[in-house]
């Protein structure tokens, strides 16, 4: 404990324990914006540090703790603990080795990527000593926990009440309000923030695509490239991960010729998040091809050496002729057109899988949430923040029952009017041998739904030959089971063959 004084006082408004990069940086943000607050982490020098730069930013209101029950008792009661630990088992103890001394009525709010089951079964827990609890989705990375995060807290509304004030000024700050909403019961705001990173990783996936299109079949140099993704982040693609993905392509290799982005490994890691979600939406019978198709990309990144080997096989074969690969005579400006209106439609499509995810969950859990109020609170500080978060937040304000953003009016012109670009990007790519796995199944995404007839019929009569699992009828109501091979035999004698 930095002060026995300070501790007795308990002058603390919040805690925070767990100063890892996370922790650290959003104890900054909350004691910068005048709410002192107290920290505590089990490793020492981790409270030093913090302590160090709470003073070289010129003396925050930010008090440091050794000791667990010093930290707990300098806060001022209703306690308002955030906790930013590694998911799982480290959540489950840190919350043991505070709940000690926490009193009735306090409550801890865990900032991870929590898993929102773990989230409802700790609801459930401490509620048994009077604690409260919240699952908060943190979104922002190191910069946005300083500088002003997109914040998804989740539990007691009760608990949220208490720090509503604080959560409103260390969020970013959109011209609609901080980034930040009470998002519903349970573990909502885990689940919220889970869906915010399967979105993620679709977008980063559509963005990889773009590149590899660019790069491998239009040609492109790094600089151009960095000078289109620059050019896209002026248009409608504004956004976070367009704007650092321009960053990217311009940054040296300080070991050696040309750019960094050429020399880093292509295989993509994960921590999980992207992964519930897919299963999410496999369990709630949502269709999310778009994020699928980026996880699966990453599995098969990883795959690194098959893919080595299955490249020299390949073109021992010859299967890889002239005809795969970049094309030549290409017009570069029409094609980095042409993508930047296929990335735009296919974006869409994702939202709407994650959007219709989250409101599929909210329907099991009777979360109540609030679509066009989450595209609001990513508008800022969190990673997928784009402008165009703006126009889906208005989309769902239009019609909250809107039953796929595809369909609002706006954004189902804005298709259209991409629609023949986004086919020509794809077709394009599948000639030269480029996957887009995100941007065909976002277009393929698009062309199943909007059509009022799909070949399912087939697939109902199939199921009814061999299982008997019957079928309805377009022409008259009930369940219809038919005797298709003893039919078909009958029939056979009549049977034509293909002129
Ligand atoms: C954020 C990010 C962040 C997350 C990684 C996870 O919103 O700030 O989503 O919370 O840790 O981006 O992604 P990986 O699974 O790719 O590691």
């Amino acid at each position: 404990m930095e002060s026995a004084a300070a501790a007795a006082a308990a002058i603390s408004r919040i805690g925070l324990a767990g100063l890892a990069v996370m922790g650290q940086n959003l104890a900054l943000n909350i004691a910068e914006k005048g709410f002192p607050i107290s920290v505590y982490n089990r490793t020492a020098s981790r409270v030093d540090d913090t302590l160090h730069r709470a003073r070289e930013e010129g003396g925050l209101p930010l008090t440091g703790h050794y000791d667990p029950r010093d930290f707990v008792l300098s806060i001022r009661r209703p306690r308002s603990i955030i906790i930013l630990v590694k998911a799982g088992s480290p959540v489950d103890q840190t919350i043991a080795t505070l709940a000690r001394f926490l009193e009735p009525g306090d409550c801890i709010i865990d900032g991870g990527n929590e898993w929102y089951e773990n989230t409802e079964r700790r609801i459930a827990e401490v509620s048994a000593s009077g604690l409260l609890y919240i699952g908060m989705g943190v979104s922002g990375g190191e910069d946005g926990a300083r500088n002003g995060p997109s914040l998804m807290p989740g539990g007691s509304f009760q608990a949220y009440g208490n720090i509503q004030d604080v959560l409103a000024k260390v969020a970013a700050q959109v011209d609609d309000g901080p980034c930040v909403t009470y998002i519903g019961e349970g573990g909502s705001g885990n689940f919220v923030k889970m869906v915010h990173n399967g979105i993620e990783y679709g977008d980063m996936q559509l963005i990889a695509e773009a590149y590899d299109v660019l790069k491998n079949v239009g040609g492109l140099s790094n600089a151009e490239l960095a000078a289109t993704f620059a050019d896209w982040n002026r248009g409608e693609l504004e956004s976070f991960l367009i704007e650092i993905t321009a960053d990217i392509f311009g940054v040296r290799d300080e070991f050696g010729e040309g750019e960094l982005v050429d020399k880093i490994l292509d295989k993509t890691g994960m921590k999980g998040t992207g992964k519930w979600t897919v299963q999410q939406a496999a369990e709630l019978s949502i269709a999310a091809p778009t994020i699928a198709a980026s996880l699966d990309s990453r599995y098969l990144s990883g795959l690194k050496e098959e893919r080595e080997e299955a490249d020299r096989v390949f073109k021992e074969v010859g299967v890889l002729g002239e005809a795969l690969g970049r094309k030549r005579g290409i017009d570069k400006k029409a094609l980095v057109d042409d993508v930047r209106q296929a990335l735009y439609a296919s974006k869409i499509c994702s939202y709407a899988q994650g959007m219709n995810l989250l409101r599929a969950k909210s329907t099991e859990k009777g979360w109540n949430l609030n679509l066009g109020e989450l595209a609001r609170i990513w508008k800022g500080g969190c990673i997928i923040r784009a402008v165009f978060l703006d126009r889906i937040k208005k989309a769902y304000e239009r019609n909250p029952r809107l039953a796929n953003l595809m369909v609002d009016p706006e954004f189902a012109r804005e298709m259209v009017q991409r629609q023949a670009a986004w086919r020509r990007v794809v077709g394009l790519a599948i000639e030269a041998g480029i996957s887009t796995p995100g941007m065909s199944a976002s277009l393929a995404y698009f062309d199943t739904y909007r059509r009022a007839r799909l070949p399912a019929n087939l697939v109902q009569a199939q199921r009814d030959l061999f299982g008997a699992h019957t079928y309805e009828r377009v022409d008259r109501p009930g369940s219809f089971h038919t005797e298709w091979t003893k039919l078909a035999r009958e029939s056979k004698a009549g049977a034509g063959s293909l002129n």
